[in-house]
């Protein structure tokens, strides 16, 4: 099965000219103080335990390569993806656990599920906005949660539109995982968030890492993770960010030095990452410290998750869902590719870090993309 991935190619790869990874620029954006922060109080919650670093020792071995380690963010509280270390912590910093306060978002999903199980932990009432397209089975985990999920007609832009009108006439908390203009403290806290998972690395491993690949949809996870590698790691490694072919606005915001917006003319099956435009504050940190970006199709998609399912990248069976797939694909596409291969300097040394970012959190879609 495996060998069928001796075929795969990536879509685009692009080096950055602006490239200058600097640690004290970084933490001037995300202060080490919200990074302590972060971790001292998501680590304090009921039921906190790091997420598992796998090994995938058979792509390792199939690679030829030293170390491939995958963050398993499907265990991570219960909530199936890295998102509940960002909305669930903002709503607790925002409210400070004022019961009068309501929290609203718009979601495609698991970042709306973070901000409901927040305010559940809370004992707040919580608004969800979401799209006509988000499906059926994420609405559900919301209001599982007890969260009011509204549906607004058209795209995510859509819904944080209707998201922004309502919660200014009702005076409910915004928590948004992307920023705008004088709209930037909440992005903070979610990026501070999703940095546990380098803390947590750099606690598991002793290894140094010397490429990580990060998906982006609109750069909040791709930022934090940096930051992250700023204050914990001691070596900087390549950071190459992987994104859908169709929705590439970091990779065309990289290429061309300044923010991009792109329009996305098919949705990826990718739904998280699906963004058009690069959020505000990740951004200042994206610039100058991503090495490189890459794109690929959704081609391969259902066939990692297989892999991972079957234990043939790995000795355990792992639950990975779609948006875990990207890093696993784009890192077999560029050792398929030899010019990829010789201008990311892999050799046998190289240990590359993966991020599992969610497990079956659309159930539905997970079946079906399992059993294609
Ligand atoms: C599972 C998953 N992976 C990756 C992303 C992309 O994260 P960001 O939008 O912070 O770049 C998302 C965003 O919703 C997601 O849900």
């Amino acid at each position: 099965m495996l060998n069928k991935s001796k075929n795969w190619k990536y879509s685009n790869l692009i080096d950055n000219k602006n490239y200058n990874f600097q640690r004290d620029i970084i933490l001037n954006i995300l202060s080490n103080q919200f990074i302590d922060k972060a971790f001292n109080t998501i680590s304090s919650w009921d039921n906190y335990s790091q997420t598992p670093l796998l090994n995938l020792n058979k792509l390792e071995k199939r690679l030829g390569i030293n170390k491939i380690f995958y963050k398993d963010e499907s265990k991570r509280f219960n909530l199936k993806s890295f998102k509940a270390l960002g909305g669930a912590y903002a709503v607790e910093e925002i409210t400070k656990g004022d019961k009068k306060k309501i929290v609203s978002t718009a979601t495609a999903g698991n970042h709306g599920r973070s901000v409901a199980w927040g305010a559940k932990r809370l004992g707040l009432k919580c608004k969800i906005f979401i799209s006509e397209f988000v499906s059926n089975a994420r609405a559900e985990e919301m209001k599982k949660l007890g969260a009011d999920v509204i549906v607004v007609k058209g795209n995510y832009e859509n819904s944080l539109n209707e998201c922004k009108i309502q919660s200014k006439k009702n005076k409910w908390e915004i928590i948004q995982d992307v920023a705008w203009q004088d709209y930037e403290l909440v992005p903070k806290l979610t990026m501070s968030g999703y940095s546990v998972m380098i803390k947590e690395i750099s606690n598991q491993t002793s290894e140094y890492i010397t490429h990580v690949i990060v998906q982006a949809g609109v750069g909040g996870m791709a930022a934090g993770v940096i930051a992250g590698i700023a204050k914990y790691f001691k070596r900087v490694p390549k950071i190459i960010v992987v994104e859908p072919e169709n929705a590439d606005c970091v990779l065309k915001s990289i290429e061309n030095g300044e923010l991009t917006k792109v329009d996305i003319k098919k949705e990826s099956i990718l739904g998280g990452m699906s963004c058009g435009e690069v959020s505000l504050v990740p951004w200042k940190i994206l610039k100058h410290s991503v090495s490189h970006c890459v794109t690929i199709s959704d081609n391969y998609i259902s066939d990692t998750i297989k892999f991972l399912a079957n234990a043939e990248l790995s000795e355990k069976k792992i639950i990975g869902g779609e948006c875990s797939t990207p890093g696993i694909i784009s890192l077999i596409a560029m050792f398929n590719d030899i010019n990829a291969f010789k201008n990311l300097q892999f050799n046998s040394e190289s240990n590359v870090l993966l991020i599992g970012c969610e497990g079956d959190a659309d159930e539905f879609l997970y079946q079906k993309l399992l059993n294609s």
